[in-house]
């Protein structure tokens, strides 16, 4: 293509500005630059641009009135069943399971700018008794949850695992797993795949340069994964292995119960078609999302984009009227996700105002303190309205969300904290099953040897845990790698 084609195109759409250093470019910055401008559909990106300012008007006015909470009928909660439905549940996703039916879909393409780790953040280390990073956690409790399938219905089903990277976490995602020998599962069951991106805008419109020789551009959102899923193949993995049930998750959540099959079963058992799981909201200002009816359909009303009177409304009995916290937590049917992936394109887009560097007229690269332009993403949950069959479940914030998205500095939702409430839990899970301990010790449990509590009596039982810190493990655990960390009678852990 010459200059002057690629010129006229770019003309065209309104920004022939991203050829201004063309002449100052060596040839290989030229190569690098045609090749961040071949991946962009100008016609379409500018009018994503166009949509996405529409939908930050229409988000501003819509009014209080017009949002009403998750009606009975199509709501749960985990601490309001009885143990034998839980069990009823549980039995139905671990059948599933074994079926080789269930996929879990990881939302890893994130760019962590938060927590301020340079690596993905599913490597970060949050600082456990077993230094176990998110990955390892979450890996492990996919070998046990098949594990309890397979003891449960004698038949080992295997997990697909679909890990969404961006252009940025794929390769240290892929490296890392392959270096840790995808922590006992097996290679040929993760499979990773690259969610898109889109160009930053100024806020009129224009595309930014990053450097002379490359476009700005960021992840697509979460919700950029119903277009990868299509175009990189993984829909068609999906029907090849014959996945029916797909539970989606933020990487960040150390609590996250994998694969849930007591989430698989209950979406089973009510013939849903895609659910999200959610938490009790501890205050109005809590920075989550809240599942809600927006005018008939089902929604997620993102934090930024609550109105205060909307946060702060109340029930007659003084509960928060819209409580049901998003977790990022969800679950989808295959034949949900083929039928949405095939009009992605016009989900709705979400606007964040942020300083974004670039280029300046005189060829200066800048770094705004104040924000100067658009990013543009779709989000996950923006499906939910076309299901036929939505359904909530709420789940105990203590037991299944904890989420690391900032770093100590902020106190909250940060390393300390996911930590904290890991262990918390796990001391939890060491007293229902009589083992003694204060809440001064640290004790961890590895998800090899217990998913949710399970499999502790026989170990834990009458043990006084005395001396932190514990890493209880499983026995092929021990064996394979020693005693590092307290255990009890010296078996099964680590001191
Ligand atoms: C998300 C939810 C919010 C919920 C909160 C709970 C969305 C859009 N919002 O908000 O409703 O209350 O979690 O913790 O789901 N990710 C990608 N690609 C991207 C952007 C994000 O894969 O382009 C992944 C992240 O790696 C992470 C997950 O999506 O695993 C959530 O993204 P994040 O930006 O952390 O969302 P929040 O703003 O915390």
């Amino acid at each position: 293509m010459s200059y002057d084609s690629i010129f006229e195109n770019l003309n065209s759409h309104g920004q022939g500005h991203l050829l201004k250093y063309w002449p100052d470019l060596t040839e290989k910055e030229r190569a690098q630059l045609l090749s961040d401008l071949k991946k962009i559909d100008f016609a379409e990106v500018n009018e994503l641009f166009r949509r996405a300012n529409d939908t930050s008007k229409v988000i501003l006015e819509e009014k209080v009135e017009d949002l009403k909470p998750i009606p009975d009928s199509h709501y749960e909660a985990v601490p309001n069943l009885s143990n034998e439905k839980i069990l009823e549940y549980e039995n139905i996703g671990l059948k599933e399971i074994s079926d080789g039916k269930v996929g879990v879909l990881l939302l890893a393409g994130g760019q962590a700018t938060r927590l301020g780790f340079g690596h993905p953040k599913g490597m970060y280390d949050v600082g456990l008794p077993s230094r176990k990073t998110l990955f390892q956690i979450q890996a492990e409790r996919i070998v046990r949850v098949q594990q309890m399938a397979a003891e449960k219905y004698g038949k080992e089903g295997k997990i697909t695992w679909y890990i969404m990277t961006s252009e940025h976490t794929r390769g240290p995602t892929a490296d890392y797993f392959r270096s840790h020998n995808y922590f006992g599962l097996n290679e040929e069951d993760i499979v990773y795949f690259e969610q898109g991106t889109l160009p930053c805008f100024d806020f009129e419109g224009k595309i930014f340069l990053d450097e002379k020789h490359h476009v700005s551009s960021a992840p697509d959102g979460n919700g950029g994964l119903y277009r990868a899923l299509k175009s990189q193949g993984v829909l068609a993995d999906i029907a090849k292995r014959g996945v029916e049930h797909l539970h989606a998750h933020s990487v960040d959540n150390i609590l996250i119960k994998v694969a849930d099959p007591v989430f698989i079963g209950y979406c089973k058992s009510k013939n849903a078609d895609c659910a999200a799981k959610v938490v009790q909201k501890s205050t109005p200002s809590e920075a989550v999302g809240v599942v809600c009816r927006v005018n008939g359909h089902y929604k997620v009303v993102e934090y930024s984009e609550l109105t205060d009177e909307a946060a702060e409304s109340r029930t007659a009995d003084g509960r928060l009227t819209f409580s049901a916290g998003n977790i990022c937590n969800h679950y989808f049917s295959s034949q949900f996700l083929t039928k949405i992936c095939n009009f992605e394109s016009k989900l709705k887009l979400h606007v964040a105002k942020k300083k974004i560097p670039y280029v300046d007229h005189e060829g200066i690269r800048q770094k705004p303190t104040e924000p100067n332009g658009i990013k543009m993403e779709k989000f996950i949950f923006d499906v939910f309205e076309f299901a036929e069959n939505f359904i909530c479940l709420e789940v105990a914030r203590d037991v299944e969300f904890s989420a690391l998205k900032n770093n100590d500095a902020a106190k909250k939702d940060c390393p300390s904290t996911a930590r904290e409430d890991l262990l918390r839990l796990h001391r939890k899970y060491v007293r229902e099953a009589g083992g003694i301990v204060e809440d001064n010790i640290d004790v961890e449990i590895s998800p090899l040897l217990s998913y949710g509590g399970e499999n502790l009596e026989d170990l834990v039982s009458g043990e006084v845990f005395a001396i932190s810190p514990y890493h209880l493990k499983s026995m092929q655990e021990s064996t394979a790698n020693g005693n590092g960390v307290n255990g009890t009678n010296g078996s099964n852990g680590t001191h």
